[in-house]
């Protein structure tokens, strides 16, 4: 640019600036090429990333025990698995796209900016950390409040899922009225939220506009004087100007993949948090080597109390039973009489707080927990269907059942000929009314 103006257009000379041109044409050409090189790349390597960080996440979360599931709950897990990631997976984009770039051409162009004059270019150098400490303290505010943006998210996806699962409820006691102000309690939560964190952040915006500008003013001001002494070539003062708006236009990009980083910092922390947390229940080293298998069905409570964790009281206390072999036995209590919870121990999917569970003389914890899963059928009080057909539905649990065992078990369930009166039979697409 400085020789087009200087040797070119100062000396009427239409070949230098053809020449120059086409060079700079030739640049912004290899430019291009190169960028759409790191579009597709950064691309794939984001996508990728954040496709392994899901299984990651998803696999963790089907190790976890009920105790873990309880305390994340799941809407918030299901946040997590989906709108963290994807905030990350944003930031790793960008980053690729302005990490190596932007500092580069920050580099470059200081060296440029230096080459043409030391004097200007000190000025604009003294620019670099007015900016960056002002971009550090804002990022610095928003920081916790992009935490609380996610924590308002959870809860909105909370009520969300609730409301959907409990539908039918919902719509039998016409409480919809209510469920609808509700959900935008909870939406105007989120809004506000949002709202608070970007009023922080963006406030970098206008803060870098107001030093770009008053730096260009300060740069035209001394250079217009260094051109008019003759120290300083026009052509010198434009390409100067031109770094200059590189330079910050870097800085501003720059500063954009930090606010993002930031941003996504608030979800990293929410997914490592879970990466990082150990199921409670887990073989025991006797459950890893033990080989010892069901067979009688004798179930021993000893001494058995149980709370769960972070409750404030045990909900089951000094229970002691012996069942034998054969046995049908009914536990009736009031509700909330910790009846579930009873049950939930045998099978562990809780550790007893202080006593013991026996089958078949072996404690419970000394079973390789796949196994004493595999061994003990529950049926629970309220059931889910997945998506599927009915008989991929009725197979969930034994991938292997024939025919055969299918109808065995639909008939004493009498669901054999309403499952036949489906067009499609067992073949039928599940439906929400089952
Ligand atoms: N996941 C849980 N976390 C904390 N407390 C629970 C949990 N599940 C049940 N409780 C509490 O434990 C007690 C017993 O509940 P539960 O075993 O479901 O009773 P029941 O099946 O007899 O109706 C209740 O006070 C209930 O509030
Ligand atoms: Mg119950």
């Amino acid at each position: 640019m400085a020789k087009i103006v200087d040797d070119g257009v100062m000396h009427q000379d239409l070949s230098v600036i053809t020449e120059i041109g086409a060079y700079m044409v030739g640049v912004s050409i290899l430019g291009l090429i190169i960028s759409i090189i790191n579009v597709y790349v950064s691309s794939r390597a984001a996508i990728g990333f954040g496709t392994d960080l899901r299984s990651t996440l998803f696999e963790k979360i089907q190790q976890l025990s009920f105790t873990e599931i309880d305390k994340f709950n799941s809407a918030s897990l299901i946040t997590r698995l989906t709108n963290d990631i994807t905030r990350m997976q944003q930031v790793i984009l960008m980053g690729m796209r302005l990490m190596l770039r932007s500092p580069l051409m920050l580099v470059m162009a200081v060296f440029f900016v230096i080459k043409i004059n030391t004097d200007l270019a000190l000025i604009m150098i003294g620019a670099i950390p007015v900016l960056g400490i002002s971009v550090f303290l804002i990022l610095r505010k928003g920081f916790p409040l992009f935490m609380k943006v996610q924590q308002k998210l959870d809860q909105l996806n909370a009520v969300v899922r609730e409301n959907l699962i409990n539908i039918r409820v919902v719509k039998s006691f016409v409480r919809e009225d209510f469920e609808t102000k509700k959900f935008e309690k909870s939406s105007e939560e989120l809004r506000d939220m949002v709202i608070n964190a970007s009023n922080v952040v963006v406030s970098i915006f206008p803060v870098m506009q107001l030093i770009m500008n008053v730096s260009v003013i300060v740069i035209l001001w001394v250079g217009g004087g260094k051109v008019m002494t003759g120290e300083l070539k026009v052509g010198e003062l434009i390409s100067f100007v031109n770094y200059l708006m590189q330079i910050l236009m870097a800085l501003m990009l720059l500063s954009m993949v930090i606010m993002n980083v930031a941003r996504a910092s608030a979800s990293s922390e929410r997914i490592l948090e879970v990466l990082n947390t150990e199921p409670s229940l887990e073989n025991t080293t006797e459950g890893i080597a033990n080989t010892h298998k069901i067979n009688k069905g004798e179930v021993i409570f000893r001494k058995v109390f149980f709370r769960y964790s972070g409750g404030e009281n045990d909900v089951l206390k000094d229970i002691n039973f012996h069942i034998h072999q054969g046995e049908t036995i009914a536990v009736v209590g009031a509700t909330g009489a910790a009846k579930t919870s009873m049950l939930q121990l045998i099978p562990r999917l809780y550790d007893t707080t202080a006593g013991e569970v026996l089958i078949d003389g072996v404690n419970v914890k000394d079973y390789n927990l796949d196994e004493l899963h595999a061994e003990i059928r529950m049926v629970l009080q309220k059931n889910e269907l997945f998506t599927g057909t009915i008989i991929e539905n009725l197979r969930w649990g034994k991938p292997d059942a024939t025919i055969e065992e299918v109808e065995e078990a639909t008939k004493a369930a009498q669901a054999h000929d309403f499952i036949m009166s489906f067009t499609d039979g067992y073949n039928t697409l599940r439906l929400q009314e089952l």
